[in-house]
């Protein structure tokens, strides 16, 4: 297989056919989820579809047969199976930075055939090379044969990274913590506040710490900094600790630092030796990349075959996207759905509420897949957006949101669409006496989409014996979309088939508003501004007095009140 050409412009999804009617068709649409559940009693069955171990019941989104049909000509109108198999080939679609997009890869079976071919290289064998490598070392580490400077074994693995070499790995870390070895844990430090290297390597020994360094580009200011403060903290510390000799330095750092990165000469350059470094491709975006060496965190204290399940399981919603029939695809549907929410009910933001605490991280990993993919107001040829695009995610997991932010969503003036995720067995074994805790929760999943859809009329409030103000007060309007994602467990292949399921949803509404979902340029502007206030910051008077006077007075401030300190 090899990779086509980059294709075509986008198609301007308001000029199509299936947006006029879609337009026409929003405006005609008539009823509610209690008059269409009560029309259609197969309509829980109509919208509920399976893709690989997850079941997606969609029958709770403000959607008719009708508007689903639309949907899927938009799709077809602007050319979404066209450019997903574009992307699945390999061909460049990341127009602006001129790379192929192909996190699949990543995950497809070892001797797939036919083998994967990106601009002449057989990147299959790539990426076998690559994993085969990362678990080598994880299995070194986790028998103990891999040990610290000093020859104890490794208890914790650092991960320094930030963005897309920290939110996937804590979030998959965080969400599958059972699983962890025994006497191995991992920590993270990603902001460069240093609190959080300090707070992070508190209570650590140095002697049996070790650090993964991920970064793709391995030019990012946070990522480098806090390396050269754990390098600092853990050379001091072998130096007090074990009287650690200045000519044992570089030992220390080559048996307490790997990395993972695209630029292997920069991590030469660093002080980390090659040969302790995983690589990965200029394919991978950041936000894209759990599932290659800069899963190798979690390969290490998750284990190799906790990792392989996790791409397994990413590769099976991979296969799901790309060959199941379009009424049936469910990232194609969700994706869909999404357009929908924004572009027709005027959603701005979209909710994710996973009923697992494990999954805490959630919402915010996928903070960054949606919206660094699809916060773009420009398409993928240069020109504007003809629509809204991006939304806003958030979310924190149930119950715990039901008593801090659910409020707005139930009786709210806005739209809120969310996504609720719950498992059937927990991962745990706790009961309160004879009651199974689990149903109890799973109890307020169940009742959090029913309240949302179908509310509480008048009516019912007054049977309730409720009268006068409070009866609107105590009134619930319903009609508020939402889609329920079940799979009977947390295992590492469900959690793939999560995030697998998302990274293509996000591309299917990239497809629709023309977007090239795979850039990041507007993380630049604040980056490169950030590098050129050090001055100010420092105290160059010339420098301040140059800035805005906005942001000249906030330096001042800051400077006085550093200087009272
Ligand atoms: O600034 C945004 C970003 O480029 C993300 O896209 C990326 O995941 C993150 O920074 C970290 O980048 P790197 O892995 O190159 O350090």
């Amino acid at each position: 297989m090899t990779a086509p050409t980059s294709p075509a412009a986008p198609i301007d999804p308001t000029t199509t056919d299936a947006w006029a009617e879609l337009e026409a068709h929003h405006l005609e649409i008539d009823g509610s989820l209690r008059e269409w559940f009560a029309a259609d009693p197969q309509r829980a069955e109509r919208f509920t579809h399976d893709a690989a171990d997850l079941h997606v019941d969609l029958s709770k989104n403000l959607v008719t047969p009708r508007t689903v049909e639309l949907l899927l000509q938009l799709a077809r109108e602007v050319g979404v199976t066209e450019r997903r198999d574009a992307m699945f080939a390999g061909a460049h679609i990341n127009t602006t930075e001129d790379r192929a997009v192909l996190h699949t890869a990543l995950r497809r079976p070892a001797g797939s055939s036919p083998a994967l071919e990106v601009d002449g290289q057989n990147i299959d064998e790539d990426v076998q090379r690559t994993l085969q490598r990362v678990y080598d070392f994880a299995d070194a580490v986790r028998s103990g044969e891999w040990t610290g400077v000093t020859g104890k074994r490794i208890e914790t693995v650092v991960n320094i990274g930030i963005g897309g070499s920290d939110l996937g790995p804590v979030m998959v870390y965080e969400a599958l913590q059972p699983l962890a070895q025994d006497g191995l844990e991992a920590r993270f430090i990603s902001n460069i506040d240093p609190t959080d290297a300090f707070a992070t390597t508190q209570g650590l020994d140095p002697e049996t710490t070790l650090v993964i360094v991920a970064s793709k580009t391995f030019t990012t200011q946070e990522t480098l900094t806090n390396a050269r403060l754990v390098r600092q903290w853990l050379l001091t510390g072998l130096r007090e600790n074990a009287a650690l000799t200045a000519e044992q330095e570089p030992e220390a750092i080559a048996q307490h630092f790997v990395a993972v990165s695209t630029a292997l000469d920069k991590v030469a350059d660093f002080g980390i030796d090659p040969d302790n470094a995983f690589g990965f491709w200029d394919w991978v975006g950041g936000r894209y990349s759990v599932d290659s060496a800069i899963g190798t965190v979690l390969a290490t204290v998750l284990g190799p075959d906790a990792f392989e399940e996790l791409l397994a399981g990413f590769h099976a919603m991979d296969e799901h996207f790309a060959t199941a029939p379009a009424e049936q695809n469910v990232p194609l549907l969700m994706g869909l759905l999404n357009v929908w929410n924004v572009n027709f009910l005027e959603a701005e933001t979209h909710a994710v509420l996973p009923y697992s605490q494990y999954l805490h991280r959630f919402p915010a990993y996928l903070q960054q897949l949606t919206m660094e993919s699809n916060g773009k107001a420009v398409r993928w040829d240069g020109s504007l957006a003809t629509t809204e695009t991006g939304e806003v995610f958030w979310g924190e997991p149930g119950t715990n949101g039901q008593h801090a932010f659910y409020q707005l969503i139930h009786q709210g003036t806005r739209v809120i669409p969310a996504d609720f995720i719950a498992f059937a067995t927990p991962n745990h074994p706790l009961k309160d006496g004879d009651q199974d805790v689990h149903e109890l929760f799973l109890a307020n999943f169940f009742a959090q989409t029913k309240a949302l859809a179908f509310g509480k009329t008048a009516e019912e409030v007054r049977a309730e014996g409720t009268e006068g103000a409070l009866v609107a007060a105590r009134e619930f309007s319903g009609d508020r979309p939402t889609t329920s994602i079940m799979a009977p467990q947390l295992t590492p292949a469900v959690l793939g088939q999560l995030i697998a399921l998302y990274e293509h949803i996000t591309f299917v509404q990239g497809v629709v508003w023309g977007i090239n979902s795979f850039d990041q340029w507007g993380v630049e502007l604040g980056k490169q501004l950030a590098k050129d206030l050090a001055g100010a910051v420092a105290g160059d008077e010339t420098a301040i007095a140059a800035e805005d006077p906005s942001t000249a007075g906030l330096i001042r401030y800051y400077r006085e009140q550093r200087a009272q300190r």
